[in-house]
Parts: structure tokens; sequence; C-alpha cells
């Protein structure tokens, strides 16, 4: 987004950046007090159901460049380039298609639906090789129990628009590529009108969505009226974030801002009304029912209950964790990682040269917090940990200024340059599926019933 910013100040891993990344570790979190359905005063979010965390992750793996993705290893230069290019596509559910890789794809129905069968005990899972590794378009979405069931989730969907179109009457040879638009649309609806205002706030994302009105509207506008709200129906106006032709993924945007869904991880879940309380993550090699580790089939009766993760029916979920620098014990012992996570977004921050998080707010228009405002933090501060704090001192309940600035112009802005998106393609669109005003918790309810 920056590229005339100066880097931060290159700090010390051992000295400098690995305290820090310590002092992020959350006590209360490490304790489980507070853990069992009550809600944590300056701990829990009550804005914010734990679902969203990993919709948050869901969302990224989608629209990240991942250098271990089968994905990138294909071998067609077209779908590299489309690989490469950030989009709300779900490639991370599709890979490259049917045509190139039948094995996601059910057989029996011609390879229009994605295949899903029960796992050796019986229960839904996402399909696995004999060796229990997924066989998804993204392995990341395999990371962890909670986001290889959101994928499965997402490959229900794609089935159920499949069975809705062909009882419509929908012609066979046309069922996959409707059904992909429609599962997609429904997605890219929910990730900016449900996901990104609950973590940047109405204004900030309405906000993009009206445009100075031209020199024809003004003057057959009254003197009061500035702007056109315009809601969907025309293309998203942004300050920072203006993609032409080739949208690209910014680091401010993959290695520091929306990073920020790593404190909003909980030390531990109730997946359904058997199992409840299980950690995240465990240090070291754990039996199979001790941590929510992916990577393996799915344990009997570790279905998820989506009402514990989303208001569904009225229930109550449990909440996300603050969006604040504390970051939950399993992630400083992360499965197959050498570092805690927390150190490893500070070095990545500083390997890919990012400005600090002053001379980013400074860069967008805001008021920069110095170190000592932050609470006597490293200053200039490493982008990533500036995010977070500022959140903080908001209360942390959603992003701050300069982390919902980035995040909002870089989601809607892939929106933007995406010409498949409805947005460009349908302006006037709306979900078919709920009442008009769809969120992510009745298109989970559609998919899976
Ligand atoms: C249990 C859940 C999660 C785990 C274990 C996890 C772990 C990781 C790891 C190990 C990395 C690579 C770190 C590196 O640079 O070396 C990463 C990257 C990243 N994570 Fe997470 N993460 C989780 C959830 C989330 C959530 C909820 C979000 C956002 C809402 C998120 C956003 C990101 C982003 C944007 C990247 C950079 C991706 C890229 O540029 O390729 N993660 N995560």
């Amino acid at each position: 987004l920056f590229r005339k910013l100066e880097p931060a100040p290159s700090y010390d891993p051992d000295s400098q950046l690995a305290p820090l990344a310590e002092s992020m570790r959350d006590q209360a979190a490490e304790t489980g007090t507070g853990w069992g359905g009550e809600v944590v005063a300056g701990a829990d979010n009550p804005a914010i159901p734990a679902g969203y965390t990993y919709f948050g992750q869901f969302v990224d793996h989608d629209i990240t460049f991942d250098p271990v993705s089968s994905l990138q290893r294909v071998n067609d230069p077209d779908a590299l380039v489309d690989f490469r290019s950030p989009r709300f596509d779900l490639d991370s559910l599709y890979g490259s298609g049917p045509q190139d890789e039948p094995f996601q794809y059910d057989r029996e129905t011609d390879n229009v639906k994605f295949l899903i069968r029960p796992n050796s005990q019986g229960m839904e899972d996402l399909p696995r090789n004999l060796q229990g590794t997924a066989v998804i378009g993204d392995p990341r979405n395999d990371e962890n129990v909670i986001v290889s069931q959101l994928q499965l989730v997402f490959l229900k969907l794609h089935n159920k628009f499949v069975d809705q179109l062909a009882a419509s009457g929908l012609p066979a040879d046309q069922l996959f590529s409707e059904a992909q638009k429609q599962t997609r649309w429904h997605y890219q609806w929910v990730v900016v009108n449900d996901y990104l205002r609950r973590i940047c706030g109405d204004t900030i994302v309405d906000a993009r969505f009206e445009r100075e009105l031209t020199t024809d509207e003004a003057e057959a506008a009254g003197p009061e009226d500035e702007v056109a709200d315009v809601d969907t129906e025309s293309a998203i106006t942004l300050k920072h974030y203006r993609p032409r032709n080739n949208p690209y993924m910014p680091v401010e945007f993959s290695v520091a801002a929306f990073r920020f869904g790593h404190s909003q991880i909980r030390v531990a879940y109730h997946l359904n009304e058997i199992v409840q309380n299980v950690p995240i993550f465990l240090p070291g090699d754990v039996g199979p029912l001790d941590d929510l580790r992916g990577g393996r089939e799915l344990p009997g009766s570790w279905n998820i209950d989506w009402a514990r993760f989303f208001v569904i029916n009225g229930s109550t979920p449990q909440p996300s964790r603050l969006i604040d620098t504390k970051l939950s014990a399993g992630l400083f012992t992360l499965p197959n990682s050498p570092a805690p996570l927390a150190l490893r977004n500070l070095l990545r921050g500083q390997a890919l040269s990012l400005p600090s998080g002053q001379a980013v707010a400074t860069a967008l228009g805001l008021p920069a917090l110095s170190g000592a405002e932050l609470g006597g933090v490293l200053d200039p501060t490493p982008l990533w940990f500036y995010i977070l704090k500022e959140s903080e001192l908001a209360g942390g309940l959603q992003l701050g200024s300069v982390g919902a600035t980035i995040v909002a112009e870089v989601l809607m802005g892939l929106l933007k340059a995406d010409p498949s998106s409805f947005i460009n393609l349908e302006p006037r669109w709306r979900p078919t599926v709920g009442d008009g005003d769809l969120d992510l918790a009745e298109l989970i309810v559609f998919a899976t019933a």
C-alpha cells in the first residue's frame, strides 16, 4: 500500500522481538479462568461470536498466496495467474475445478457436486486419503477441526445449490458453473455485509459504498447532498487501495492487519453438547482427543454444533476473544512450528520490511499513537502489534482505525477488482438465501439443513 514509506527499524529478534512476543501470552486464558460459557470481563468479546474467527481464517486462505498449496504447483500458466490474483473466488474450495482435480468431486453426479462421504466413524468429514490428509483445494483449511468443518459447510453449500438449481430445471451442463457462482456470490455477500461490518464497524464500510456526486447529480441535488448513498448498486470507492487491472495483496494487510484474527482465538472450545472445553492446541505430541489440531480424520462425536459458534435460533454462542495484544497459550506452541505465532508474525513483518504502525497511521491521514501512548512499547512500533494495541485501547470489540481502514480497503478492493464478483456483474443482485439481509449464520443453516 505504501511503497514509499521507510521500513520500520530492525529490532533484535532475541532481545527485543522475542520479549515483545512473550508479553503477548494471555495468562488469564492459560489458567482457564472464565472458560465455561461465561464472558470474562476484559478478555472475551461479546460482540463477535467465536465462529467468525474461523471464517476469518477461511477468508485469509481464500485470498492469500500460499507457497505450499497444491494449487500453486499447477503447471498451467493461466491457473497460476488466476491463483496469484487474490480474489474471493473460493479457489480454496474448488481447487482448479473438476477437470483438473476430479478427485475432489463426486463422479456419481458427473463431477458437478463435491464428494462428501461419512468417515470411518460414520460422520461427515472432509474427503481424506488413506493417511488422513484432507483432499481439498487448500490444505491450510484442515489446520484445525473448526476451520475444517467450515470448509465442509462450504462444500455442502455448493452441493445444496446444485440440488436447488437441478430442481428448478437448469440444464445439467450449467449446474456446476451456476452453483459455483451462487456459492461465491453468497460468500462474497457475507464477507462484506456481515464479517467485515463486525470487525470494522458499519461506518467504515458504508463510507466506501458512497461516492461523490457527479456534476450533473450535484446540480440536480440540494446543497446538503454531497455524496450519494449508492449501497452496492455502484462501484466501491476507495481512498488508499487502488488496484487497476491486477489486484495485489498488500503486505500491510497479509503480514500485519489481517493477522489480527490470531488474537481472537480462544484457549479452548465447546464443539457441541458432549465435546466441551477442548484446547485449540497443546504442546508436543498429544492424544487424538486432547486438542483441536487438524490434519487427521475427525474424531467421533466431534461434529460441530454451529449454534455454539454463531447466533442461530436465539442461541448464545461462545464468544471470540477481544482484538487485543493477548494471544491464547496454544499459539505459543503450535504443532509443527518452531517459534510462537506472535514471534513469527513480528519476524515476518521485519523480513518483509513493513513500515511502522506510526508511519502507516500518518500515511492514512490518521493520528499516530506513540510508543508511550501505546503503553510504553517499542517506538516506532511493529505494524501488527500497533494494530492490535490501538484496538485494545479502544475496547477491543473491533479493529481500531488503522487496522479497520486497511482491512476494509483491501477486502472491498478485492471485490471491486474482481470482474466476476457480484458487485461488478450484477450490482443489484441480492442473496436468494435468507430474508434479504443474509448473515453467515443463516448461510450455514441453509447449507447444513
Ligand atoms: C487456530 C487458528 C490459526 C492458526 C493456527 C494460524 C496460524 C498461522 C501461521 C502459522 C501463519 C504463518 C505465520 C508466518 O508468517 O510464519 C499464519 C499466517 C496468517 N494468518 Fe493465521 N492462524 C490462525 C487463524 C487465523 C485467523 C483467524 C486469521 C484472520 C482472521 C488469520 C490470518 C492470517 C494471515 C492473513 C496470515 C498470512 C497469510 C499469508 O500471507 O500467506 N489466521 N497463520
